[in-house]
């Protein structure tokens, strides 16, 4: 924990929800909640409510749902200690320093060091630009057609073509010789001593999504050999980690995030008004910056350069957005090769519509295999076929694929029934028919049994906490080991054990998990839309229902785990005793 337990409890207890809410949103009073539309999606009818009681939002339109850490860091893309510093201040709670081991202090110092030279290079170079050494540079980002506003937003600069002054500079700022060299600033040679990585380069500071300077691009003046050259991998510079212009693409609220390949398209589409481009930072994208974006979007759309590489690129990077249950879409950029020069030639309002049009991915895929095979040759056509077939059966849920397969069959012209031939066919074949592994917190089998345990569990934390009194007459029968999956077990923990003691505090348990994701899934546990019921006795059998599906799973869980948990021979035991019971008794809910 960045803060101790008490302490966030504390800030958030003193930061109402709908005060902080109303703060963003205009919310009206109807019934014992508040409402709005949902500043997560775009909504014209109110579906995002606002609870006092439980101190809670939760969006029926969207499904986000949260307490008042999780609003400010959605709404203002922060991380947590960022949220929880805002509401501090806003509270007038003073936050401790932390306390750090030595060896923590020393590492925390050197990267806040490497943070202090890079952001003093930044400014030499800066300052560089704009001075008589600076003009030829300054006339390749003009002619590049940057304004003098874009240049100052991205704090371009340039490295003039002595190797020596930006060491001089440095020096004399205070910053060692190996600090220097450790950022990846320059490099030392016996004939030379100590001389700058870059020079005669435009400079294009690398930037985290804290506007923290944490590595260079450099641009070659015209032809020259490597076009880029980026700094290496430092203790603050993690290329996988990292998006250039995120920092800006954070808050652009377009809906989207546009990924492409180069620093100067990223600029060029900031320039025309399409804040929400990012580029990887010389390398493919990965996993991992696939997973930063998902904090801040579920659509992400590929502007890749339209050649060879670029496609290969793009299909890459769809399967990684894929697993990180992102959604993904291919601009198309033809007959240009990339956004900055798609810009130039067609401007901004012929980009929206590419944008607009942007590909599914799905289709994309299938068509760069289209472009593979020969369709006048039957043989290359029925490959063409398979392959499709191939791809479908990387849909797990049934509905989609048959959808994808109903689509693409009308549009290649593919007899429906012979494709769904083709892809059972291949399904039994590789024993892909049962679906593939998906990551967790990617698209959700429905209906799997694993899937209608979890949510009745989700139910029924959600009834507990919506109608507290129900859990004294419940807890005889149930206890945070019946929720099988981890997550969920810890938050039932804390939930029984704050009512065990007297106390109702559903939003405060939230904050007790460090993972934006977790805390997110924490929330949606309180917050599961529970069916609609009429009658009181309908709700009872629900109710009843629920309590009973999810014992019969914890019983089922622990019997098949009896060779290997030595906690699960008593689980098997009381929740055998406990189903017999339940199925004989009615749980009144008034
Ligand atoms: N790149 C690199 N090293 C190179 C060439 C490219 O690291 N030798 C990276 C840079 O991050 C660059 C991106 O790949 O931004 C895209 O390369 P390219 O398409 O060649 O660059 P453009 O952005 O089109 O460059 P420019 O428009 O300045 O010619
Ligand atoms: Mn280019």
């Amino acid at each position: 924990m960045y803060y101790p337990e008490e302490l966030v409890e504390e800030v958030r207890a003193k930061n109402d929800i709908v005060d902080v809410v109303s703060g963003y949103v205009r919310l009206q009073k109807k019934g014992g909640n508040y409402w709005a539309c949902c500043p997560f999606h775009g909504e014209k009818t109110p579906s995002f409510s606002v609870s006092g009681s439980k101190q809670m939002y939760h969006c029926f339109g969207c499904g986000v749902s949260g307490n008042v850490y999780t609003f400010v860091m959605k709404y203002e893309n922060y991380s947590f200690p960022e949220a929880v510093k805002q509401l501090a201040d806003r509270a007038g709670v003073k936050l401790p320093e932390m306390e750090y081991t030595e060896e923590q202090k020393a590492r925390a110092g050197r990267r806040a060091r490497l943070l202090e030279v890079n952001k003093e290079a930044a400014k030499f170079f800066y300052y560089q630009l704009r001075s008589p050494h600076g003009t030829i540079g300054l006339r390749y980002l003009q002619k590049r057609e940057l304004t003098d506003e874009t240049m100052r937003r991205f704090g371009l600069g340039y490295a003039g073509k002595s190797g020596e002054e930006l060491v001089k500079y440095l020096r004399s700022r205070g910053f060692e010789d190996d600090l220097i060299k450790e950022a990846g600033l320059a490099n030392f040679s016996e004939r030379h001593g100590l001389m700058s990585q870059f020079w005669n380069r435009v400079m294009y500071p690398i930037q985290d999504v804290n506007n923290r300077v944490i590595g260079f691009g450099g641009r070659v003046m015209g032809d020259g050999e490597p076009k880029y050259l980026n700094s290496p991998e430092t203790p603050v510079f993690d290329k996988r980690r990292n998006l250039y212009g995120l920092n800006f693409a954070r808050t652009a609220r377009s809906g989207n995030i546009i990924i492409c390949e180069g620093y100067m398209d990223v600029i060029s589409m900031h320039q025309a008004g399409f804040t929400q481009a990012v580029a990887s930072l010389g390398t493919a994208f990965t996993p991992e910056q696939a997973n930063l974006l998902r904090r801040y979007t579920d659509t992400v759309l590929l502007a890749y350069d339209s050649d060879g590489a670029g496609v290969k690129a793009a299909l890459r990077g769809i399967g990684i957005l894929r697993d990180a249950g992102l959604t993904a879409r291919v601009i198309n950029m033809k007959p240009h090769k990339d956004p900055d020069e798609f810009m130039k030639a067609l401007g901004k309002e012929a980009f929206q519509e590419r944008i607009d049009q942007a590909e599914n991915s799905f289709f994309f895929e299938i068509r760069m295999l289209e472009e593979q095979h020969d369709m006048s040759d039957p043989e290359s056509k029925t490959k063409f076929h398979r392959e499709i077939a191939r791809k479908l059966c990387e849909f797990t849920e049934d509905v989609e694929r048959d959808n994808y397969l109903q689509a693409v069959a009308e549009k290649y012209f593919i007899g429906i029934e012979n494709l769904r031939k083709l892809v059972v066919s291949y399904a039994a074949q590789t024993g892909l028919a049962k679906p593939a592994e998906r990551p967790r917190t990617g698209v959700q089998q429905k209906n799997s049994p694993e899937e209608s345990a979890r949510r009745a569990q989700r139910l029924l934390l959600t009834w507990i906490t919506d109608e507290p009194p129900a859990y004294e007459k419940i807890k005889k029968y149930i206890s945070a080991e019946d929720f099988t999956e981890e997550l969920y077990q810890k938050v039932a923990e804390r939930l029984f054990a704050d009512m065990d003691a007297g106390r109702f505090n559903p939003a405060g348990i939230i904050s007790t998990f460090e993972d934006e994701e977790e805390q997110h899934e924490a929330a949606e546990l309180f917050n599961t839309n529970l069916p609609e019921l009429g009658t009181k006795q309908d709700r009872e059998k629900a109710f009843h229902d629920i309590l009973f599906s999810v014992k019969k799973n914890s019983y089922e869980y622990f019997s098949a785990r009896l060779g290997s948990d030595v906690n699960a021979l008593n689980q098997v035991i009381a929740g055998k005793k406990a189903l017999e019971e339940l199925a004989k008794t009615h749980i009144s809910l008034d």
